[in-house]
């Protein structure tokens, strides 16, 4: 079976062919101290350098977490880093993974730009204590790859949907298809304001997505109306203003997503699913909120 899925005229498999996989039941979340807007390596970033208000952003990310401790997950809280002020945003660094086997396994990211390279080795030092084994991409293939900001499981499924263009380079998609035995469904990506797959798409469960439709090419809208049966869009204002679509539904019924999304929150209650808002303002600045603020894993 091919495993580097680009159009849909390639998409030989129905979600009922994938093995499924168990749903994660523990976050890792990673400490403000340190999060500010100290450069600009995304255009949301470009008026915040300096401005983030920092009693706020704490207040935020408290309130984020107790969200996650409601829900029943199991919520571990790292110390930021010094000089490190895009930590919080730990969906990047890695790429958790569970096999059949029930081992735990992470693929560590290559960060795109220079300023975030020093998070990894923090990131895998903790997944070391946890017990997971511990993979790399071959750096002299691939030049960069961000973890989970592009690379998004499908909701208890073995398939990955991988994004490119801005911060991971398709290359990487075959490395990762190999190690984890997965097929990837790559998704090029098109503009800067959405640089990460997880501010254009969001999984809710195994039939239903939220995307952005304007941050993708064509063939990638084809290969996403072919395997979701309910694809939500978000309106180019929640998507751009209020990151709508960086939104996270952890369990395929609770949604928790910026405050204010009026019309994508209409429209996730009228699929079924129950909305919890949350303010990420001061981590807008920064180019992410409540999806990127986190790590879902097992
Ligand atoms: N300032 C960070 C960056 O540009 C924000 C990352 C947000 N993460 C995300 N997955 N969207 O890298």
């Amino acid at each position: 079976m091919k495993k580097i899925y680009t159009s849909a005229d390639q998409i030989d498999f129905t979600l009922s062919d994938i093995p499924s996989m168990p749903a994660p039941k523990q976050v890792l979340t990673v400490k403000p101290t340190y999060f500010d807007v100290e450069y600009v390596i995304n255009p949301h970033m470009k008026d915040h350098v300096g401005r983030v208000d920092k009693m706020q952003a704490l207040n935020e990310w408290e309130h984020l977490v107790d969200g996650y401790e409601e829900l029943g997950f199991n919520v571990h809280q790292l110390d930021g880093v010094e000089g490190l002020p895009d930590m919080v945003f730990c969906a990047n660094q890695s790429l958790p993974f569970i096999d059949e086997d029930g081992n735990k396994k992470v693929l560590m990211s290559i960060m795109h730009s220079p300023e975030r390279k020093d998070e990894v080795p923090h990131i895998e030092k903790w997944y070391r204590q946890l017990g997971y084994e511990v993979e790399y991409l071959d750096n002299s293939q691939v030049d960069d790859f961000e973890g989970m900001g592009d690379a998004l499981w499908h909701f208890k499924k073995r398939l990955l949907w991988g994004g490119y263009g801005f911060r991971s380079s398709l290359k990487a998609y075959d490395q990762i298809s190999e190690k984890f035995d997965t097929p990837v469904v790559a998704l090029e990506l098109t503009d800067e304001k959405f640089y990460h797959l997880d501010t254009c798409m969001a999984m809710l469960n195994e039939n239903s997505v939220l995307i952005y439709p304007d941050a993708f090419q064509q063939e990638g809208l084809d290969m996403i109306h072919k395997l979701f049966e309910n694809v939500i869009e978000a309106t180019q204002y929640e998507a751009e203003k209020l990151f709508a679509v960086n939104a996270t539904c952890p369990d395929g019924k609770n949604v928790l997503i910026q405050q204010g999304c009026t019309d994508v929150n209409q429209k996730l209650r009228d699929a079924g699913f129950s909305v919890h808002e949350y303010s990420t303002f001061e981590y807008i600045k920064s180019g992410g909120s409540v999806f990127c603020m986190k790590m879902l894993l097992w």
